[in-house]
């Protein structure tokens, strides 16, 4: 198994985190390759929770190395923040951890014009994004000119570009109607900290493209890491309710520079609900009761942000439409025990548009935002799942619905979720993915 990857096919949130720790001992290597501290992973291993932000979710391995490769938009302070929180809980992550030099920084100048541009309304609708300054740096990487990378950290010309930087960032932010927070631009102040990111970071810093390169011809076994969800990629999402990286399958290759000839298996990861943060449309979005339900059992509530999250029944126009994208070949349904306090489950399986049955998934959010859910009803299965620990122990319902999504979405369920632990993950028998990890163990 040279690679696989685990990539959301919702908007994010889809617990892929919890996944990938679980796949992560299986592997030689777990790669971060898009995306920023805009993502929030959760980790729970035993009574502990960790949450991360760039870190790869294998780093509570210590066997496994971890890399941040050059599709990543790194925060300084807050990957310290990471490290020493990991560290301050008896690990050691600076031992199995690599981040590319090629990677963009996120400086203080994008949270600033975060948070000036995210007060504009786009398209009826305000996007709300993350305020992680995501989409600045991401055009400033695109730009050329004001971009930062994390190879200035440790290539001695920093005070010139910050001194550079800030003062045309000055005049961008007063050009925004920012001029208030222009004056928090502090050249003196941003060297310092970013003098001492290169002391703390610097001993990280290298080549990610060469060393997977290197470890894919050893023969070694890469786990890619997607982060956010595939519709909100910012080619082919929910434009411009997106977030500006390919948060879809077609992001791996180009983020983290392994070529699609290494990929062997790519597993989809859904909730068997549907969840969104921030603006843009979201058919099957529940303004009541049970999206309140949905929303308290199932804590949904933002990693990065502490936002609430719409909440909202299973989609699978959408997830038909992201597991082809994507390229998916087997999914990961996530949160099933949620869907044990319901009656009857809603699953979404065409759009009404304009009076016409639609099953293709819309490129342009006026339209996605027409569009109607029709639904098929599903019977629950009432009973709590959160103990069961083998396939064959699951309820006969929840098994046919389980062959209903399946049977929409055009591929296996190979693994479902039932409570955030480690432990309350099942794996289907004599699928791709139970074989290719049995060969993965016994080639460790
Ligand atoms: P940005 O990535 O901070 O620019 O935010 C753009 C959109 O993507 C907003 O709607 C965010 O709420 C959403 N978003 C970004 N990252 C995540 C994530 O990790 N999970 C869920 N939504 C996200």
């Amino acid at each position: 198994m040279p690679a696989s990857c685990v990539i959301g096919l919702q908007w994010g949130d889809e617990a892929k985190g919890k996944l990938v720790d679980i796949l992560a001992p299986q592997h030689d290597v777990v790669v971060r390759y898009q995306g920023g501290a805009n993502a929030g992973h959760t980790v729970v291993f035993g009574d502990q929770v960790y949450k991360l932000h760039h870190v790869p979710s294998g780093i509570l391995h210590p066997g496994v190395m971890n890399v941040i490769t050059p599709g990543v938009v790194i925060e300084p302070d807050t990957l310290i923040r990471e490290l020493t929180g990991l560290e301050s809980r008896g690990n050691a992550p600076r031992r199995n951890l690599m981040i590319s030099e090629r990677a963009h920084m996120v400086m203080p100048w994008h949270i600033l014009e975060d948070q000036v541009l995210n007060k504009q309304v786009v398209a009826g609708e305000n996007i709300g994004t993350t305020l992680r300054g995501i989409g600045p740096c991401y055009r400033d990487k695109v730009g050329r000119t004001f971009a930062m990378r994390m190879t200035d950290l440790v290539r001695g010309n920093l005070r010139n570009r910050i001194d550079e930087i800030v003062a045309a960032k000055r005049n961008w932010l007063v050009g925004l109607g920012g001029g208030e927070l222009a004056g928090q631009l502090d050249a003196d102040g941003i060297y310092a900290m970013a003098s001492r990111w290169s002391e703390t970071l610097g001993p990280l810093i290298g080549d990610t493209t060469n060393f997977l390169l290197d470890s894919l011809d050893d023969n070694k076994k890469l786990l890619l890491e997607g982060a956010q969800g595939s519709l909100l990629d910012i080619d082919h999402g929910t434009y411009p309710f997106v977030t500006s990286s390919n948060s879809s399958g077609v992001g791996v290759s180009a983020g983290s520079g392994v070529p699609g000839r290494w990929i062997e298996h790519v597993i989809g990861v859904a909730k068997a609900y549907t969840t969104r943060v921030g603006g843009g449309p979201f058919p099957t979005e529940l303004n009541n009761e049970q999206g309140n339900k949905i929303r308290e059992i199932g804590r949904e509530y933002g990693t990065t942000t502490g936002r609430p999250r719409r909440c909202g029944w299973f989609d699978a126009v959408a997830v038909r439409y992201t597991t082809r994208l994507s390229g998916i070949h087997g999914l990961s349904l996530m949160m099933l025990d949620v869907l044990s306090h319901f009656d009857t489950i809603e699953v979404c399986v065409a759009y009404e548009l304009d009076g016409k049955r639609i099953t293709n998934f819309p490129a342009e959010a006026d339209e996605l935002r027409r569009c109607q859910p029709i639904y098929e009803t599903v019977e629950g299965w009432k009973v709590d799942v959160t103990g069961v620990r083998r396939w064959r122990d699951l309820p006969s319902q929840l098994l046919k619905y389980l062959d209903f999504i399946s049977e929409l979405i055009g591929v296996p369920i190979e693994v479902v979720s039932v409570g955030p632990d480690r432990a309350q993950t099942i794996f289907a028998n004599s699928t791709k993915l139970s074989k290719l990890l049995r060969a993965g163990q016994a080639g460790k």
